[in-house]
């Protein structure tokens, strides 16, 4: 931030002068913008990662009585989108190496389903951490039961996935593979806004004319009412800081790699993967796109996650040292104090439970220093020594 400061003050003072505050002209340049980024059609700016899934679901007439595919470890957003629509969640495990949905699971959920009703009428994978979900295998999926695909790629802006059509492979950027794409632009992110903002990817212009629609109340023309939507704007004044940091993406990808890289050489001095104390998140997209030359932004690292040994412990001794870890996320959607009496006490999804109990987000911000990482390694190994 504090580099793009001067152009970020000139930006913004510009729209305070514009008199423009909601939509208009800087927010459809950067809708373009972004989804040219992600190799996309349409691009929807909306006040939150949030209010992108909702509005796609929306979009998508996902209602009562409908039920989503999607994964019982993530953000609650993921989740708390189908419940706010009166649909219900279904859940299939997670892919113990990446941490998103597995498709083996996805299988035997859409199975059932058909079985007892097919009540699911969407799916969701979220691309966790950075790392595309296995777009192949859930878009075969999808296609097989004739389901539309929500990507919630609020973590992965600027991923790639190795898709497969016809024998070729082409690399395409989360949010261009399904139906829709949701991005969230929370500080946090890698394209973050200096407060909240989202963004919803699509391909077709019908679907983008209705989340266009559902985005100002369901409005079109304005006052006459077709459907019921919600007040999902993005502001300006959002749009033309992102836009600035849109321009730096590529470079900040580089540097959460950098320091990826940084974190494996030093966790390779320390013995602690052989003695299972942790292991290290894999980029697993990243041999395939190696071999060809390909792209590189296979892992963008929102959060660089480890699986550790006494979590908790580990994570105590952290923070008594100013190391900013975190946990993502302790407790898993389907045990969600608010599913309480719905009948999901009963199923148990024991890869999602068991990342709820191991993993650690450690820090990998672009401007990470060396020194700081060589600081966070030995306060692990510290640890583990005890
Ligand atoms: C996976 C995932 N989905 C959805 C969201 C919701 O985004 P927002 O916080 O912008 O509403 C987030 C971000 O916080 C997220 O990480």
């Amino acid at each position: 931030m504090a580099p793009l400061r001067d152009e970020i003050l000139a930006a913004v003072t510009d729209v305070i002068d514009s008199t423009q505050y909601i939509l208009g002209p800087k927010v459809e340049r950067f809708e373009k913008n972004i989804a040219a980024y992600c190799g996309c059609g349409y691009g929807i700016g909306v006040a939150s990662g949030t209010d992108a899934l909702l509005a796609a679901l929306m979009g998508l007439g996902i209602g009562p009585g409908d039920a989503v595919l999607t994964t019982p470890y993530s953000f609650f957003a993921t989740m708390g989108c189908i419940l706010r629509l009166g649909a219900k969640p279904v859940f299939a495990d997670i892919d113990p190496v990446t941490y998103n949905i597995d498709p083996a699971r996805m299988a035997e959920a859409l199975a059932q389903d058909a079985r007892t009703g097919k009540r699911i009428k969407a799916i969701i994978p979220v691309h966790l951490y950075g790392q595309c979900a296995d777009m192949g295998a859930i878009l075969a999926l999808a296609k097989e039961y004739n389901l539309p695909v929500v990507e919630d790629a609020a973590q992965a802006i600027g991923a790639v996935y190795p898709l497969k059509n016809d024998g070729r492979t082409v690399w395409q950027r989360a949010g261009s593979m399904g139906a829709a794409g949701c991005f969230s632009f929370f500080p946090s992110k890698n394209l973050g806004g200096i407060g909240d903002g989202g963004l919803i990817t699509c391909n077709d212009p019908a679907l983008a004319e209705r989340i266009r629609i559902i985005r100002v109340h369901g409005g079109a023309p304005k006052y006459h009412h077709g459907v019921v939507g919600g007040n999902f704007r993005i502001d300006p004044i959002q749009t033309v800081v992102l836009e600035i940091k849109l321009s730096r993406l590529p470079e900040w990808h580089r540097a959460r790699r950098r320091n990826a890289a940084n974190y494996r050489r030093l966790f390779a001095q320390t013995g602690l993967q052989e003695s299972g104390a942790v292991s290290l998140p894999e980029a697993v997209y990243e041999a395939e796109g190696a071999a060809v030359g390909e792209e590189c932004d296979y892992h963008i690292y929102n959060q660089f996650v480890i699986r550790a040994k006494d979590r908790d412990g580990l994570l105590h001794h952290l923070q008594r040292n100013e190391v900013g870890a975190e946990i993502y996320y302790p407790i898993p959607l389907h045990r969600q104090e608010c599913l309480a009496g719905l009948g999901y006490e009963e199923v148990s999804f024991p890869e999602a439970e068991l990342a709820a109990l191991e993993t650690l987000a450690l820090p990998i911000f672009p401007e990470l220093t060396e020194a700081m990482q060589g600081f966070v390694v030995e306060k692990i190994a510290e640890f583990y020594s005890r």
